[in-house]
């Protein structure tokens, strides 16, 4: 009996290994190359015309696309979807050899011409209405709350708004399953380690030790962005 219970445990670890090994897919790899072309050519104070290279992935309306593991933009603030774009480009974030997403965002976001390019694509961006992304992340809510209130809320904002003096991003909003997989990526160090505001999260991360626990969490932070 428990060697039976046991085989069907190792049977599912392994399937959750496999189901997690993150890959880029065939349709990414193509959104990938058509976005270079379209910022080959855009005029790079036109944030409109740039953005045309994003939506592939991100979606026209900013929406995200899980599919190709690409986030919803839309309910983040300015300041840290510029941030973040430059980050991108210049090293701090997606330069991991692990990191097989952010590798290929960075790569899309080395195609932008300069900074002024980020600008007219975040000016863009923030003219796109907002969202309620899909719930995905289901857990103890309450628990969630508890956590999130002692150890989330004093920098990201009581309501998950995010806090720009403190540098930290709003949660409320964001995609559940892209809040997951960066908590880990910076509990396992693969994000944040060359990065002063990444580095204050991998700090943070032990915080949240079990999976159940970030899972809990997410789940709290997406009944905020439901509200
Ligand atoms: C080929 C698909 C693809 C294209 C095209 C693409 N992205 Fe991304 N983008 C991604 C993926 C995948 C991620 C998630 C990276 C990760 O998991 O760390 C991402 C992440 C981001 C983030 C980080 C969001 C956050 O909350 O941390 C920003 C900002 C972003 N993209 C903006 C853009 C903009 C602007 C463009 C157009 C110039 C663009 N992307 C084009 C795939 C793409
Ligand atoms: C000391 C302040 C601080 C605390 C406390 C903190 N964070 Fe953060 N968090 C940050 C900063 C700063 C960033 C931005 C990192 C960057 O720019 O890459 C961030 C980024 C994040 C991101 C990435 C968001 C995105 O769109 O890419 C997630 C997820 C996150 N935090 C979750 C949490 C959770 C869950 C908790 C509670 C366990 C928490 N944080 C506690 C400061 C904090």
């Amino acid at each position: 009996m428990i060697i039976k219970r046991l085989a069907v445990f190792v049977a599912a670890l392994f399937l959750f290994a496999c189901s997690d090994e993150p890959s880029i897919t065939a349709d990414s790899q193509e959104a990938a190359s058509d976005a270079k072309a379209v910022l080959a050519q855009a005029s790079a104070s036109d944030g409109k015309a740039l953005y045309i290279a994003c939506q592939a992935c991100h979606g026209p309306k900013g929406q995200g696309n899980r599919a190709l593991n690409a986030p919803s933009l839309v309910n983040q603030s300015p300041w840290y979807l510029k941030r973040q774009m430059l980050a991108f480009m210049e090293g701090r974030r997606g330069a991991h050899p692990e990191d097989t997403f952010g590798q290929q965002m960075a790569a899309i976001a080395k195609t932008l011409p300069d900074q002024a390019a980020v600008d007219a694509l975040v000016a863009y961006i923030d003219s796109l209405s907002g969202h309620t992304p899909e719930r995905t992340v289901k857990g103890d809510t309450k628990k969630g709350e508890d956590y999130y209130t002692m150890v989330c809320g004093s920098c990201h904002g009581p309501k998950a708004e995010g806090n720009e003096l403190l540098d930290s991003p709003a949660l409320a909003g964001v995609d559940d399953w892209y809040l997951v997989r960066q908590f880990e990526l910076f509990r396992k160090g693969i994000r944040g380690a060359d990065d002063k505001y990444g580095r204050q999260m991998v700090m943070m991360a032990p915080a949240l030790p079990t999976d159940e626990d970030v899972t809990n969490v997410v789940s709290y932070i997406q009944s905020l962005a439901e509200k």
